[in-house]
């Protein structure tokens, strides 16, 4: 058995929230250089999203292991040293507790983590989110894993034919439900279609058992009880045979869905897919990235990454986000582009509310 785990955090921000500068993302790759030659890993990788770095560990501990996750928590306290060195901008912000014990969870960065049985072949594909939550990965699971129009082979595949099982959070609440799809779709869907508080943590294959995708549902806001940045999530999805094709898995983002985020964590925008080297959202600090690094697993080792959206089949994605964006733009400080008054993560009603309470009169 081995275990990918990709853990994430925004430790500092170049110029803004825009980048990472590559000093921390030199870190990041020293550090688990390091973990590899202590055997702590099998293979380590660190790659950035906008001003998010994202540890890719692959190794042989299971999920939850105290040591690799607090060799992340360290890796990411080491770099905020140098991002406060370098004075960028939220130096460490995502780090919500003083000191690592025991779980990174509930301590502000990010988790995705699969165990699995390496296939004779293992493709995978690691997706990183920036400007966006956790839960936006919900529309894009659905279409790879519930979508006969998205998924070929759930319909033509005997290996998919008899779907998948969807572990829905609810993120206010701490609970945790299964559904089974096709048979329980719409039921489903009630949950997943509002992803501020149903995230799809989880995607099984009905027809193994096994851990088909998984992704970050960590909740800054509710862990801190304040606006502290965006979730920035990540997730996990294996490909091929038992699982949705590699062109199955990436086909959802082909539309830049809409998702919330953008700036100030408090508008809905689209969720562009792009290649690294356009991963620096600048534009009202979006919109939104998503990233998609493939890699094929050899004995635990990450060969990759492939940088999945460096296509020229997704130039329509990007051109149709950028007119969505244009145009949701327009709107400025309303709705829908600004996000419902109780869901935002900047306000400022609460101080103008009570500066006019005087002012109001029966209509
Ligand atoms: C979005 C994000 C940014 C900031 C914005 C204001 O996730 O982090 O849009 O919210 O740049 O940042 P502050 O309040 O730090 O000036
Ligand atoms: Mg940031
Ligand atoms: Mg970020």
């Amino acid at each position: 058995m081995q275990t990918l785990s990709v853990i994430k955090a925004d430790i500092g921000g170049w110029v803004g929230h825009s980048a990472m500068h590559p000093e921390v993302l030199d870190v990041g790759r020293e550090r688990l250089a390091q973990a590899v030659q202590s055997g702590l890993l099998i293979d380590g990788q660190a790659h950035a999203c906008g001003d998010d770095l994202f540890l890719v560990m692959s190794h042989d501990r299971g999920q939850d292991d105290t040591a690799i996750h607090e060799y992340a928590w360290d890796t990411f306290t080491t770099g905020t040293e140098t991002a406060k060195n370098l004075k960028l901008y939220g130096a460490g912000q995502d780090l919500l507790v003083d000191a690592f014990s025991g779980n990174i969870r509930g301590m502000g960065p990010g988790s995705a983590e699969i165990e699995l049985v390496e296939r004779q072949s293992e493709p995978v594909i690691v997706f990183m989110g920036d400007k966006t939550s956790s839960g936006s990965f919900n529309l894009p699971f659905y279409k790879m894993f519930a979508d006969p129009f998205n998924t070929a082979g759930l319909v033509i595949a005997d290996a998919l034919h008899q779907g998948f099982a969807f572990e829905v959070h609810d993120l206010k609440n701490s609970k945790k439900i299964m559904f089974n799809a096709p048979e329980e779709l719409y039921d489903l869907l009630v949950f997943i279609g509002s992803p501020g508080r149903y995230a799809i943590k989880r995607v099984i294959a009905r027809s193994t058992g096994e851990v088909a995708a998984v992704s970050s549902t960590d909740k800054l806001s509710l862990i801190a009880g304040r606006y502290v940045g965006k979730d920035d999530p990540t997730a996990i999805v294996r490909c091929q045979n038992q699982f949705p094709a590699v062109g199955e898995v990436i086909e959802p983002f082909t539309t830049p869905y809409i998702v919330e985020g953008f700036m100030r964590g408090s508008h809905y925008g689209p969720w562009m897919p792009v290649s690294l080297a356009d991963a620096h959202p600048a534009r009202f600090d979006g919109p939104p990235r998503v990233v998609a690094l493939g890699f094929q697993l050899a004995n635990g080792k990450l060969v990759g990454p492939r940088d999945m959206f460096d296509d020229l089949s997704y130039d329509n994605a990007r051109q149709k986000a950028n007119d969505i964006a244009d145009f949701l733009r327009l709107h400025g400080p309303f709705e829908p582009h600004r996000l419902p008054l109780d869901e935002m993560e900047y306000t400022t009603m609460p101080a103008v509310a009570a500066k006019m309470e005087s002012r109001w009169s029966e209509i």
